[in-house]
C-alpha cells in the first residue's frame, strides 16, 4: 500500500482545508491547471496541424482521484486521456468517476506504454513526492513514451511563493514533500533530453472570475504565481 493509499479517505478535505485560508475550494486551484492544459492542448492540436476528428494522447502520470479530469471534459474535446498513479485504490475511485478515462497502475519506475505511445504526457503535483535522485528518470521515462514533437508537461507548487509553502506545511501528506524550483526543473528536463521547456506561473489570486483569468494569464511570466507549468518537448 502506498502513502496516497492510505490518505486516500479524506484527501480532498485535508487540501480542502490547507487552502482554506484562500477563500476557495481546492477545485479552483484545479480549474485553474485545467484551463492551462487546455490551452497547451490547443495549441499543440494547431501547431500540428491536426484534424477535429483526431484524438490527442494524452497521459496523466500520477493522476490520483483524477480530480482534474471532467474538467478536461475528454469526451467532448477530442482527448483520448490515460491516467496512471501507483496508489491502486485511489485508481479505483477514479475510474468509478470517470469512465471516459482509461486508467492504469504501476510500480513508480516503468510506465507499462511502448516508446512513442502518447502525444502529451504530464503530471501534476508528483515529482516533489518522487525522491530527488529519481527526478531525472521519471523526466526520461516520460519522455519516452511521448512521440517525437510530442510534449512532456509538469505542474508543480512554486517554492518562493511563501502562501505556497504554508499550504505545503499544513497539508498531512506532504510531510515527505521536497520542492522543486522551476530553474531546477528546467536543467533537469535538457538532462532527460527534452528540449525547449517553457516556464509559466499560475495562480496568483484568489479570485475566480474571467477577468481575473485573462489578467492571470498575462503575469504568467513573473515567478510568484503559486504554482507552475513547464513544458518540454520531446525532439522531433
Ligand atoms: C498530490 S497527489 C496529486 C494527484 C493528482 N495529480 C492531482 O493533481 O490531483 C500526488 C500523486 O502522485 C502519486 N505518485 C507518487 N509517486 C509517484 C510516481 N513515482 N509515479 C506516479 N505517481 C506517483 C501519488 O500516488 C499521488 O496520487
Amino acid at each position: 500500500m502506498t502513502e496516497f493509499d492510505q490518505y486516500r479517505e479524506g484527501y480532498s478535505q485535508q487540501i480542502d482545508n490547507a487552502v482554506a485560508f484562500s477563500g476557495q475550494p481546492q477545485d479552483f486551484f484545479t480549474r485553474a491547471k485545467a484551463r492551462y492544459l487546455l490551452d497547451v492542448f490547443a495549441t499543440f492540436r494547431s501547431q500540428r496541424k491536426m484534424a477535429p476528428s483526431q484524438s490527442l494522447d494524452v497521459l496523466d502520470i500520477g493522476c490520483g482521484q483524477g480530480l482534474i479530469h471532467p474538467h478536461l471534459r475528454p469526451a467532448q474535446s477530442g482527448i483520448k486521456l490515460t491516467g496512471i498513479d501507483v496508489a491502486g485504490t485511489v485508481i479505483e475511485e477514479a475510474r468509478a468517476a470517470n469512465p471516459d478515462v482509461h486508467y492504469d497502475v504501476y510500480d513508480g519506475v516503468h510506465l507499462p506504454y511502448p516508446d512513442r505511445s502518447f502525444d502529451v504526457a504530464y503530471a501534476i503535483a508528483v515529482m516533489h513526492h518522487v525522491p530527488p535522485d529519481d527526478w531525472e528518470a521519471f523526466l526520461v521515462e516520460a519522455a519516452r513514451i511521448v512521440r517525437p514533437g510530442g510534449l512532456v508537461v509538469i505542474i508543480e507548487h512554486n517554492p518562493v511563493n511563501p502562501l505556497t509553502q504554508k499550504i505545503v506545511k499544513s497539508c498531512p501528506f506532504d510531510q515527505n514533500a521536497v520542492l522543486l524550483r522551476s530553474g531546477r526543473l528546467a536543467k533537469l528536463c535538457r538532462a532527460a533530453g527534452l528540449v525547449d521547456p517553457k516556464r509559466q506561473f499560475i495562480i496568483f489570486t484568489p479570485f475566480d472570475t474571467p477577468f481575473f483569468h485573462k489578467l492571470e494569464a498575462s503575469l504568467g511570466w513573473l515567478p510568484l504565481g503559486a504554482q507552475y507549468c513547464m513544458a518540454a518537448h520531446v525532439p522531433s
